[in-house]
């Protein structure tokens, strides 16, 4: 599958607690079962996926720089906190050129406290889903495949 497109999988702070944290809001996958239903969908379609987790900023900014050397089909980025807070890693979003992204939060971040209501992200990414758990992680890949297979997918 080395000729296949490439999608991030990027996931911000706490998320690497995922299953222990707060189940009832983030629910009981561990990040490590979501990726693996995730690498299912991908290798049906042929689609490499290359996951990054941090729970630094720097090392996001960084991640962001380095993924632009070789642009990847797409990505799906969970933030996490830095949501509500970090233009440094909007800023390096920005230094991608041409590169979809879905923004994805497994809680509905608008039912919840008001400084989760708004997304450093959310205005430049192709799509927001949330609320809808690890499968708004499915959901996101699986329009990113679609967009790569059929140029697009809101058609
Ligand atoms: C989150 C929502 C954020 O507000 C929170 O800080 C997270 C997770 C979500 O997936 O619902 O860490 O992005």
């Amino acid at each position: 599958m080395n000729d296949s497109p490439l999608i991030w999988v990027i996931n911000g702070p706490n998320l690497n607690k995922l299953g222990r944290r707060e189940p009832e809001i983030y629910g009981s996958k561990t990040l490590d079962e979501i990726n693996k239903g995730l690498l299912k969908i991908s290798s049906f379609h042929s689609i490499n996926l290359k996951f990054f987790q941090s729970n630094h900023e720097g090392e996001l900014v960084d991640l962001f720089h380095s993924v632009g050397e070789e642009p990847p089909a797409g990505f799906i980025f969970n933030p996490g906190a830095f949501s509500h807070t970090s233009i440094a890693i909007r800023d390096a979003i920005g230094t991608l050129e041409n590169v979809p992204f879905v923004e994805i939060h497994l809680s509905n971040i608008y039912s919840r406290e008001k400084f989760r209501h708004f997304s450093y992200f959310s205005d430049i990414a192709d799509g927001v889903i949330c609320g809808l758990g690890y499968l708004g992680y499915e959901y996101g890949l699986n329009f990113l495949i679609e967009k790569i297979t059929n140029g697009s997918s809101k058609t």
